[in-house]
């Protein structure tokens, strides 16, 4: 097949790709405008290179008619959860989505594949538009925790190293690199809510913080320099402190001061 032509069919499946990187970010995106946990810590997608659906298609036995049918895999999308709860949460926001319609799912985390691979894959039909119309093809979501990607990708480049001579040594040595990671899973699980809080009060600080810098900066207009630094003095004392409490307390402070200004710019523009 000419290049161009490769060029031709495989256009459509990167604008999916770059679609749905840019969708799932935007889920991410909306949990943490809203100041929550996201269950989607990373996002990825690419299109599967001419040689490996060249390769896929041969041990498959696929001609080249309906290579598009039969590769399910040409866009493929990559989803990374902190927790393996989390792959829950994720492949409900998928099966509600109007713009996927699933196909297929494939659930190799409640039982893993021979290698040790686990893995959430939905297979999902996906609509582009074009300039010769609206184009309906197949996209591979693939889900997983940062642990169970981290496993896959050594075992990626080493099945890529060996293909189908890796050593049986090196086979099992991996199958228990995958026990090894089931159980850090399973660990960072019943640490979870431990971590969720830490990352909530990480946020939270974070949240306060750029409020009381705002309230300064606000402060810079109506107030009078002297005073203004001096505040802002006392917010880098507090800040070294690094206690929450007296953040907050700081914080309404900042509040009142602030709506004095403004009652006394108002009763100014009175009289
Ligand atoms: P292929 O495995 O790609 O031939 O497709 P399939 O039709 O058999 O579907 P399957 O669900 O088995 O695999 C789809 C994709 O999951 C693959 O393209 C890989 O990205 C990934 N995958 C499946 N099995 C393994 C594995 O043993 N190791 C790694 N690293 N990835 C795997
Ligand atoms: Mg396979």
């Amino acid at each position: 097949m000419e290049i161009q032509l490769w060029r031709e069919i495989l256009a459509p499946y990167q604008l999916a790709v770059d679609e749905l990187v840019v969708k799932f970010n935007h889920v991410k995106q909306q949990y943490q405008n809203a100041k929550m946990y996201s269950p989607i810590e990373m996002v990825s997608g690419r299109v599967k290179r001419v040689t490996s659906i060249l390769e896929k298609a041969q041990r498959k036995g696929v001609s080249m008619e309906n290579l598009t049918e039969k590769i399910e895999d040409i866009a493929g999308i990559r989803l990374i959860c902190q927790f393996v709860e989390d792959i829950e949460t994720v492949v409900k926001i998928i099966r509600k989505r109007d713009d996927l319609e699933i196909k297929q799912e494939k659930d190799y985390i409640t039982k893993s594949k021979p290698s040790g691979y686990r893995s959430y894959h939905i297979i999902a039909y996906y609509t582009v538009q074009t300039v010769s119309g609206a184009k309906r093809i197949e996209v591979e979501i693939q889900i997983r925790t940062l642990a169970m990607n981290f496993w896959s990708t050594i075992e990626h480049s080493l099945q890529y190293k060996y293909k189908e001579h890796m050593p049986d040594e090196l086979r099992m040595r991996l199958l228990r690199a995958a026990d090894a990671v089931d159980a850090l899973d399973n660990e960072m699980a019943s640490v979870r809510d431990e971590i969720m809080d830490a990352q909530n009060s990480n946020k939270r600080k974070a949240t306060i913080i750029s409020d009381i810098l705002n309230n300064i900066e606000n402060l810079y207009y109506v107030a009078n320099e002297r005073e203004v630094t001096k505040i802002q003095n006392e917010f880098f004392k507090i800040y070294r402190e690094d206690d929450m409490q007296m953040l907050v307390r700081f914080n309404k402070q900042l509040d009142i001061i602030a709506e004095m200004y403004r009652a006394q710019s108002v009763l100014g523009s009175i009289v």
